[in-house]
């Protein structure tokens, strides 16, 4: 596409990742490029160990590619050139993350979960100063994700579908630019995966970016674009 107006918020270009197991190098991704405009939803497909998961980490700088091994880039800044403190806050303000597994802390109740990116984010002042409001913001969110009725309860008493949901209110408690979604389905019957791409779909309708991972075509087929990763590249 030539279109001016098109505008790249997030990139990965020839980014390349090796794990050492033990003396034996496994590379997984071998010059993975991808580019995602402002507003897009788009799903990355592919096989169970393709290397989905460790493409969505580099994108959300959870991990690092292989020294020298490409660079990922949000809104035209390569992510690990700047400083500690702005990768910080890349990982806390402009990126939300949603896990297969829903990584939800069991010892805080739903409330909690949610109101955590606010409080890793601020300093302690900062966060009492702000408190009220942070909670109207996260009690709003469940809310309307239908968990009002939830807000006091712990992980464990909830559903796979409201789990994920809540992983979902919390990613979303900084506002992010960009939702990286980790096969956000993947633990889900269809029924109740369905409910979350839905939800998914309203949060893009409003504006939110979205890069989706999985293995299954008809989950990908939700989004507006889909390659496929394949041998360690992304083929469109
Ligand atoms: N931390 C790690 N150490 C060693 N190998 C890993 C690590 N993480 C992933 N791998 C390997 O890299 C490959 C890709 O993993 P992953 O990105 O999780 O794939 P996917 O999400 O597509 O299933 C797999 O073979 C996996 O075993
Ligand atoms: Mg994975």
């Amino acid at each position: 596409m030539s279109d001016a107006s098109r505008e790249i918020l997030l990139s990965a270009r020839d980014v390349r990742k090796t794990y050492r197991m033990g003396r034996v190098d496994v590379p997984v991704l071998k010059g993975a490029s991808l580019e995602v405009e402002a507003g897009e939803w788009i799903a990355v497909l592919g096989a169970s160990g393709s290397g989905k998961s460790t493409l969505l980490h580099l994108l959300g700088d959870l991990d690092q590619a292989d020294p020298g091994g490409g660079e990922i880039r949000f809104a035209g800044r390569h992510v690990i050139q700047n400083s500690q403190r702005a990768r910080n806050r890349y990982r806390n303000r402009s990126i939300g993350f949603v896990f297969q597994f829903y990584h939800l802390l069991p010892e805080l109740n739903v409330l909690e979960n949610t109101l955590l990116p606010a409080l890793v984010g601020l300093s302690r002042l900062g966060y009492y100063a702000q408190r009220s409001e942070l909670r109207s913001t996260a009690r709003e969110l469940l809310e309307s994700f239908g968990l009002g009725h939830r807000l006091k309860h712990r992980p464990r008493e909830l559903s796979g579908g409201e789990r994920q949901r809540v992983a979902i209110a919390r990613a979303l408690m900084n506002k992010p630019t960009v939702l990286l979604a980790d096969e956000p389905t993947g633990n889900l019957d269809e029924e109740t995966g369905k409910g979350i791409l839905d939800l998914l779909a309203e949060q893009h309708a409003s504006g939110l970016t979205i890069v989706m991972v999985t293995h299954d075509p008809d989950i990908a087929a939700r989004a507006d674009r889909v390659v496929t990763l394949h041998d360690g590249r992304v083929v469109e």
